[in-house]
């Protein structure tokens, strides 16, 4: 591997770490199981390993997964919360007792063993035995409080029970993890299906989920339990043990890992691995691995910690429970998009609690790269999805004659929901480019089905009770053909919807129809943003909608928008200028006469672009670049877009952009730099935008302010080498609030 490689397949991984972060800490709705996770976490480490030149302190591999979402109050950790590091190997795990040995300069030292439950990490703080808050673990140092919820949760106890003349801490912070049951999962999932929404993944996602709900009567509606198993700041300490904790937890009468091993070492604890693993599936939560700690507080002191994570602890993790069975055919579905897409029809098999019959393909390539075929044995694994994922095929065990799959020929070279054209698509797959097909007709049923599911989803317009099921109804009885059509269909129209068959209906019912009624109008106040993303406008997703939706004040302004004109322009001018430049590779100047004109003319396009630059497209970020400017001038220029536009204005909808006209930093550009005290990166950029000021990323002499906080860093300096006023977040809210 080149340096370049190295340096390009680091970036790529700490991207592609970076939106699984996202998507299982913020978002609770992971892609990839836990061991993809870690694999790619793993190569990142490795690679950094050997090119310590491509290091950086923010890499995935040196944070903790950041839970913080936007809505709540932050608020710091007395103590910082780890994370740790893990591990699927014995033999890492007898390197880690290793290290350990040396550093303590023994050999059976006391270790404890207890399940790794699968949650989510919380911090209690009780002050003289009462419960005073609770933090979610967030970026380590300060997380978001969730105190309101956590008083929704049955299982906590809201005071620490006394022990006769038992000193109690003044102060304690108390950590575990917030889970949901089974059981409740299921009971829950159940509701959902009834009322046609989307179904929740797993247990542990709905319980992330659930705690950051910013609704707590929804919470307390839904069951969540916690336990507890580690300890914060103490003062004064109580305990000098894992294993003391243990026993005090319980004493204090709060709910505890139903068993913990007390070993001397590793032989010990690897045995204890053993006997967890073969008990846990009996646990009222869910565990995925075993957490090996120094018992004694004084040698994990000794043995200190990294910034992520203690030196004294390690989890080792179990592989998740697969299942073996047939394959009996792959069947193609059709996306809102119209993306082909393949999917295992499996022999029912029981897995992790419920019974599989279906697995997600992804694509041809991958068919292709894990060699699977229609007969095969396949190994199937659940990962972060309803839908389980497809280890491995035996090709040894396949049945003679089991042919290659191909995907055109098993379509008949045509969309298997409409009978419409397909074409071949180039997409970014592992390993490289690889080729999707897609159905070419918009109003194809399955791709209508699709952007209604998706125009109800939960970030888009939230109008609850659209889910797959009724949404294909409503398009198969011709009722929806653009999702706005929705506000068409009569309330007596939703409710007798049969969900079911001719001979065993199903009726949608008077009650779910009278939500999406009611939700379907709550959705005509909502902003642009929303309705920019729920449109399923090509390349258009949260970021640009948002983008989108502050600089401009309605619909048809972005259907005409003269900013996203600009961006095409400033495109167009950028390209001419580089094959101008009197050295372009390309097309170099050959006379000296040819070269003072060709300089003569980049530098007016400099200036033309300059001058988009500080006019119209001042502010605007990279990433609104000319690839979804061109997507959403030409969407709003065709047939879909015409059509879209004309229903909303006859319902008289007109979504309102975020525009500000003017205030109180109209004509001011701000950079940001380290953590503020309590206002959230967002929350500060999104003060500055509501008062008609700029956020920009690098600090110039035209920077109005940087608004600095705690580990600033470069920009600081630069702001101060500049002579730019540097302000904090006292003095920033002093400007904003007035
Ligand atoms: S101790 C300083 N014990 O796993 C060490 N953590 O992957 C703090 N977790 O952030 C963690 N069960 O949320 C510990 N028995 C257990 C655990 C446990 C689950 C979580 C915890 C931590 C994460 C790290």
């Amino acid at each position: 591997m080149t340096p370049a490689e190295a340096q390009q397949r680091i970036a790529a991984l700490r991207t592609e770490l970076g939106r699984h972060d996202e998507l299982y800490h913020r978002r609770a709705q992971p892609e990839i199981s836990d061991f993809e996770y870690d694999r790619l976490k793993q190569e990142l480490a490795t690679l950094e390993g050997a090119w310590p030149q491509f290091a950086s302190a923010d890499s995935p591999t040196q944070r903790v997964g950041d839970d913080r979402v936007q809505g709540f109050k932050e608020v710091a950790h007395r103590q910082r919360m780890m994370s740790l590091d893990n591990t699927y190997s014995e033999t890492e795990l007898r390197a880690f007792h290793a290290r350990l040995a040396r550093l303590l300069e023994a050999e059976d030292f006391a270790y404890t063993v207890e399940p790794k439950i699968d949650g989510l990490a919380v911090s209690l703080t009780y002050e003289d035995g009462k419960f005073v808050r609770a933090v979610t673990r967030g970026r380590g140092d300060r997380g978001d409080d969730v105190t309101a919820n956590m008083r929704a949760v049955p299982s906590l106890p809201l005071e620490l029970a006394r022990q006769g003349k038992r000193v109690m801490p003044k102060v304690v912070e108390i950590r575990g993890e917030i889970f949901m049951t089974q059981a409740e999962f299921e009971r829950l999932n159940a509701e959902r299906a009834a009322a046609g929404e989307e179904l929740y993944a797993n247990p542990r996602n709905t319980a992330a989920g659930t705690i950051k709900l910013l609704d707590a009567a929804e919470v307390s509606r839904r069951r969540l339990e916690i336990v507890l198993y580690s300890l914060g700041h103490c003062e004064p300490q109580v305990v000098q043990s894992q294993s003391e904790l243990h026993d005090q937890l319980k004493a204090w009468k709060l709910p505890v890992v139903e068993k913990i091993w007390h070993v001397r070492g590793i032989d010990a604890a690897w045995a204890a691995i053993g006997e967890l693993d073969a008990l846990r599936r009996g646990f009222a939560y869910g565990t995925d691995g075993a957490v090996v700690k120094l018992d004694r507080f004084e040698d994990q002191r000794t043995a200190g910690a990294t910034e992520k994570a203690p030196r004294w602890a390690i989890a080792y993790k179990y592989k998740a429970d697969t299942a073996r069975t047939r394959l009996k055919a792959i069947t193609i579905q059709v996306g809102k998009t119209g993306v082909l897409s393949p999917v295992a029809e499996l022999e029912p098999v029981f897995l992790s609690l419920s019974t599989i019959s279906r697995a997600t393909l992804h694509n041809e390539e991958e068919i292709r790269r894990k060699d699977i075929r229609v007969g095969d044995l396949l190994e199937i694994e659940r990962a972060g999805e309803v839908i389980p994922a497809v280890l491995r095929s035996f090709p040894e065990e396949r049945p003679r004659g089991a042919k290659e799959f191909d995907l055109h020929a098993a379509v008949g070279g045509k969309c298997p929901v409409c009978g419409g054209k397909i074409a071949r698509l180039e997409v970014a797959a592992e390993g490289g480019q690889g080729v999707a097909w897609k159905c070419q007709n918009y109003d194809c049923p399955a791709q209508r089905t699709g952007r209604l599911v998706f125009f109800c989803s939960r970030r888009a317009l939230a109008i609850d009770g659209v889910g797959d099921i009724v949404a294909a109804k409503l398009v198969e009885l011709d009722l929806v053909k653009d999702p706005p059509d929705l506000y068409d269909v009569p309330l007596e129209t939703l409710a007798t919807l049969n969900l079911g068959t001719a001979e065993e209906p199903r009726v949608f019912g008077e009650k779910n129809a009278t939500k999406v009624v009611a939700a379907r109008e709550a959705a005509r106040a909502l902003p642009l943003e929303k309705w920019l993303y729920g449109l399923s406008i090509p390349d258009v997703g949260e970021t640009t909608a948002r983008e989108l939706g502050r600089r401009h004040r309605n619909l048809p302004e972005v259907a005409s928008s003269t900013l996203l004109r600009a961006v095409l322009e400033k495109a167009r001018l950028a390209e001419q200028r580089e094959l101008e430049a009197p050295a372009s590779r390309k097309n170099p100047a050959k006379t000296d006469e040819e070269k003072a004109r060709r300089k003569e003319l980049c530098a007016r396009l400099d200036a033309e672009i300059a001058a988009l630059d500080a006019g119209v497209l001042a502010g605007v970020p990279a990433d609104l670049g000319p690839a979804v400017a061109a997507s959403v001038i030409d969407f709003f220029a065709g047939k879909p877009g015409e059509r879209l536009l004309a229903k909303l204005g006859k319902l008289g909808i007109d979504p309102a952009g975020t525009v500000v006209e003017a205030g109180v930093f109209t004509g001011k550009t701000f950079v940001l730099t380290g953590t503020l005290p309590t206002l959230k990166r967002e929350e500060a950029e999104q003060k500055i935008l509501a008062a008609g000021g700029k956020v920009s990323g690098s600090v110039s002499k035209k920077t109005s302010y940087v608004l600095a906080g705690e580990e600033a860093g470069s920009k600081l300096e630069k702001a101060q080498a500049l002579g730019v006023p540097v302000i904090d977040e006292a003095e920033f809210r002093r400007m904003v609030d007035g």
